[in-house]
């Protein structure tokens, strides 16, 4: 009897030594320990061996059983440890990781970013103003009063102020970046160059070349002796280092209220490189920055003596020239949602 539990000892103990994952370590366990397995089949025999023999074939037999039950535990920690350290090993963490999406300047700040470069280097300064802003800034003082004809071309949106104290359709969305004209110059004493870049809103009929919120970069000079051949030379070296230095320019003669003379500026439509089309309604030129000497009854609205101070002003049409510049034939596109638009850029 000694002789066969110490057989099947070293038989279990072999077995588990040589299991190489935990279900063969659970069979094992059951063929001794089992209800019908052999550790378990010699102990029921133990009744069968003289009584005096019983107690030390007992002990025996109960260090056997302690044996493989601790022998079986080792093994089912060295396993499950193996197991965790493989599972750790199949990380390869050489594996190139997975790309997080990573956006992009929209293309109007992409050209805003160039036009901001560009003035810089001209020794301007850029400001920022409010997109609500009153009357007296958007017209009265650009020499705008309530009774002038240019009003109707700035389709004004009013906020409904009647729950307020400000008299009603003093509060506007602004039409115009010139806005911010008086906000600095009231400020500033000249030399003063500033550009303004920002958005305006019109109930405009949008179509291809109009939106009814746009992007313009105000600018203006103030300084002394200055000429109309300065602000000349500005846009034309201004339009080369944005459009490149091929661009054709045209000037031609036009009216606002806060310039004189007034100055439109187009330049060649890129859309159709000037052979008509419908962004250029047909006239193969676009206008891109409308400009002119600002009016003598702007400067002493502001304070400035217009016998000593003079100064130009013009406007960038932003969203205007990112399409010109991308040959896009709708400024419309520019906030379209479509991502496959926005992702070409
Ligand atoms: N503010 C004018 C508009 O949006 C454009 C403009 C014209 C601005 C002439 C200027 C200028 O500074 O000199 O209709």
């Amino acid at each position: 009897m000694e002789e066969e539990l110490i057989g099947i000892k070293n038989s279990a103990i072999s077995l588990i030594l040589e299991s190489s994952n935990l279900d063969t370590l659970e069979e094992i366990k059951l063929q001794f320990l089992g209800r019908s397995g052999k550790l378990t089949q010699a102990i029921k025999d133990i009744v069968k061996i003289p009584m005096e023999k019983r107690p030390e074939v007992g002990m025996l037999a109960n260090e056997v059983k302690n044996t493989i039950e601790e022998t079986i535990d080792q093994k089912k920690n060295e396993l499950t440890s193996q197991n965790s350290k493989e599972r750790i090993e199949k990380i390869d963490t050489t594996a190139p990781g997975i790309k997080p999406e990573i956006g992009h300047l929209h293309p109007i700040t992409q050209v805003l970013m160039d036009v901001i470069d560009v003035f810089k280097e001209l020794g301007y300064q850029a400001a920022d103003g409010p997109e609500i802003e009153t009357d007296y800034y958007n017209f009265e003082v650009l020499n705008i009063p309530k009774d002038h004809p240019a009003r109707d071309t700035q389709q004004t949106l009013y906020l409904d102020t009647r729950k307020s104290k400000v008299t009603p359709g003093e509060v506007i969305l602004r039409t115009q970046t010139s806005a911010m004209q008086g906000r600095v110059m009231e400020k500033m004493k000249p030399p003063v160059r500033v550009i303004v870049p920002g958005k305006n809103f019109r109930y405009e009929q949008v179509d291809a070349s109009h939106g009814f919120e746009f992007w313009q970069v105000e600018g203006f000079l103030l300084d002394k002796n200055v000429k109309l051949t300065d602000l000349f030379g500005t846009i034309d070296y201004v339009l080369r280092k944005l459009m490149g230095e091929k661009i054709k320019i045209k000037f031609a003669t036009t009216n606002f209220p806060f310039v004189e003379p007034g100055v439109d500026t187009y330049i060649e439509c890129t859309v159709c490189r000037g052979q008509g089309c419908s962004f250029c309604k047909m006239s193969g030129w676009s206008e891109i920055m409308p400009a002119g000497m600002i009016h003598p009854n702007v400067l002493k609205a502001v304070g400035y003596n217009p016998k000593e101070i003079q100064g130009f002003a013009f406007a960038i049409g932003l969203s205007r020239l990112v399409t010109l510049r991308y040959q896009m034939d709708d400024l419309r596109l520019l906030t379209n949602p479509d991502l496959r638009i926005i992702e070409q850029f």
